[in-house]
């Protein structure tokens, strides 16, 4: 399902490593009284900008907002449609895919988007959007508006 076992230094391209790190630095802000689980989210578009997330979480508990959907509504906001990777950076060993909502929320813009797991401990997992959420819920009407 993804490739495990990787190091951030070993990724091959600058982007995806500049991609990483701006996870990793974004998770830093995580408002995570709570839990304490920090989550950064780094999503790459289309034109090469990147937007980033964290998770904000609230004494209501079902408030809080996950890192990723947080930067799907920065690049949105912003103009930018179309995403081309996303880095979600935890404390997780192995490191943590997207919840189910997340992933249904990014399978909106990008079904098949390429995804960069990674841990404060310098683990990387690649894995790809369509394996994690097979046969997405995906409205006819949402269809013809790409
Ligand atoms: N969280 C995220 O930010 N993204 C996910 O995909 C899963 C969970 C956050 C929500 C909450 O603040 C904390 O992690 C623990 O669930």
């Amino acid at each position: 399902m993804s490739t495990p076992n990787r190091r951030v230094s070993a990724l091959k391209t600058a982007r995806d490593r500049a991609l990483v790190a701006d996870a990793l630095a974004v998770r830093a802000r995580a408002y995570a009284p709570y839990s304490r689980f920090q989550v950064g989210a780094a999503l790459r578009t289309a034109s090469g900008a990147v937007f980033t997330g964290c998770n904000v979480e609230n004494a209501s508990f079902g408030l809080t907002i996950c890192a990723e959907r947080a930067a799907v509504t920065a690049a949105v906001a912003a103009g930018e449609c179309r995403f081309e990777a996303l880095a979600i950076a935890t404390g997780a060993a192995p490191p943590a895919g997207p919840c189910g909502a997340c992933r249904q929320v990014l399978a909106e813009f990008a079904p098949d988007l390429p995804i960069l797991l990674v841990n404060d401990r310098g683990a990387v997992e690649r894995v790809r959007l369509a394996k994690l959420l097979p046969r997405q819920f995906s409205s006819p009407r949402a269809l013809r508006r790409r």
